[in-house]
C-alpha cells in the first residue's frame, strides 16, 4: 500500500469508507462481519478511516473504537463527522456547545483522545460561511481535542466556500469516472496548490462502478440505494454519484465498451481517482472483507493510460455529465 501526505501525516493512498457499519443505511451488517472488514482493511495496509457520529447513531464509530482495541490505535488515521447528529438537529447543531458535545461523543465512542480529523458533514452552505463555526473548530484544535479539520462537502461551489479559510485542512468530496467535475473545474489543481487533502467518496459511485448490477438487482429497504434513490432523504449525489440507478446501470454498459478487461472495473475505477495527484486518499465503502482487499489492491496497479483517460474524460462530458441530478 502506497502512502500519500496528508498535511504532516502519511495515509494509506487506499482508505476505507466506514458508513456501511452503522448498519442502518446499507443493509445489515453484523459486527462480526464489520470487524472482519475493518481488520481485512488493515491487513492489507489501510490506515485511513472514515466515519461519522450519525452513522447508526453511533454504532460505526463504536465499531472503529472496538477495532481500535483490538489492532492498536497507531498508525490509524480516524477522520469523522459532525453536524447531521438527529438530536437536537438542524440549527441547533451548528452552536458552539452543541458542535464540541458531538465531538467529545465521537471520542468516546472511539476510545480516542484526539481526532486526526474532524469534518463539517455537509453542512447548509450557510453554514459553512459561518465564522463561529470555524472558531469552535480553531478552539477544539488548540484544546488538543481534534488535530485538525476540514468539510464534506456536495459541489465545487461549497468546496471553494470552505478553502476561504486558511486552515481548512481537507475536502472530502464526490469523485469518479461519473462525477468530474472537481478535476475538470480546476478545483483539484486549486486545493493542491494551497496544500490542501482531498479525499474522495462514491470511488465506485454507490457500488454502480462495481460492474455486476442489473436491472434486476434490488436492495433492502434499510438502504439507502433503496430509500434516497431519488433523493428522497438526502442529496440525490449521495446515491449512485446523482444518476437514477436505471440510467446508471446503461452508463456502465456503455463505460464497459471503452475500458480494456483487465483490471476489473471496480479497480479500474479506484486507480482513476488515484491517476489524479492531488487526490490524498480514496475511501471507498466495503461490505465484505474480500472487497475491502480487493480494493487496496488498487494502490497496486500501475496509472491508467492518458489516452484511457483522455476517451473517459470525453465519455463523462458528452454521455454522463448531463444526467446527473443535484449539485455538482
Ligand atoms: N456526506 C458524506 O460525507 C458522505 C457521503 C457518502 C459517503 N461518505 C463516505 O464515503 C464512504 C464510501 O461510501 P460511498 O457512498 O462513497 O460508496 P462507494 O464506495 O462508491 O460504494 C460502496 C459500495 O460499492 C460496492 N463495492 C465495494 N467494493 C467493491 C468491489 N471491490 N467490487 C464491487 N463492488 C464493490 C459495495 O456495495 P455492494 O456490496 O452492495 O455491491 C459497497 O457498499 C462511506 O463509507 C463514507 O465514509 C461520506
Amino acid at each position: 500500500m502506497k502512502t500519500r501526505p496528508f498535511g504532516d501525516i502519511p495515509v494509506s493512498e487506499v482508505g476505507l469508507g466506514c458508513w456501511q457499519l452503522g448498519g442502518d443505511q446499507w443493509g445489515d451488517m453484523d459486527d462480526s462481519t464489520a470487524l472482519a472488514v475493518l481488520h481485512a482493511a488493515a491487513d492489507a495496509g489501510v490506515t485511513f478511516l472514515d466515519t461519522a457520529d450519525v452513522y447508526g447513531l453511533g454504532r460505526s464509530e463504536m465499531l472503529i473504537g472496538r477495532f481500535l482495541k483490538e489492532r492498536g490505535r497507531k498508525g490509524f488515521f480516524i477522520a469523522s463527522k459532525f453536524g447531521r447528529f438527529p438530536t437536537p438537529g438542524w440549527p441547533a447543531n451548528f452552536s458552539p456547545a452543541v458542535i464540541r458535545q458531538h465531538i467529545e461523543a465521537s471520542l468516546q465512542r472511539l476510545g480516542i483522545d484526539r481526532l486526526d480529523l474532524i469534518q463539517l458533514h455537509c453542512l447548509p452552505r450557510e453554514q459553512l460561511r459561518r465564522d463561529e463555526l470555524w472558531h469552535t473548530l480553531r478552539q477544539l484544535q488548540q484544546e488538543g481535542k481534534i488535530a485538525r479539520f476540514g468539510a464534506s462537502v456536495e459541489s465545487v461551489a461549497e468546496a471553494d466556500d470552505c478553502l476561504q479559510q486558511p486552515d481548512c485542512a481537507s475536502l472530502q468530496i464526490i469523485f469518479n469516472i461519473f462525477r468530474q467535475t472537481p478535476a475538470l473545474s480546476g478545483l483539484l489543481e486549486r486545493c493542491q496548490q494551497r496544500g490542501v487533502a482531498i479525499i474522495v467518496r462514491l470511488p465506485l459511485a454507490s457500488g454502480l462502478l462495481g460492474g455486476r448490477y442489473t436491472v434486476q438487482t434490488t436492495f433492502p429497504p434499510n438502504d439507502h440505494r433503496y430509500f434516497n434513490r431519488n433523493g428522497e432523504r438526502f442529496n440525490v449525489g449521495e446515491t449512485f454519484a446523482g444518476l437514477g440507478f436505471e440510467k446508471g446501470l446503461e452508463l456502465v454498459e456503455q463505460l464497459k465498451t471503452l475500458v480494456p478487461a483487465e483490471p476489473p472495473l471496480p479497480l479500474l475505477a479506484l486507480r482513476w481517482c488515484l491517476d489524479h495527484s492531488a487526490v490524498t486518499t480514496v475511501i471507498p465503502g466495503a461490505r465484505r472483507p474480500e472487497q475491502a482487499r480487493l480494493n487496496a489492491s488498487a494502490s497496486d496497479l500501475p496509472p491508467l493510460p492518458m489516452d484511457l483517460h483522455q476517451r473517459l474524460r470525453e465519455f463523462f462530458l458528452q454521455q454522463v455529465k448531463p444526467c446527473i441530478r443535484g449539485p455538482d
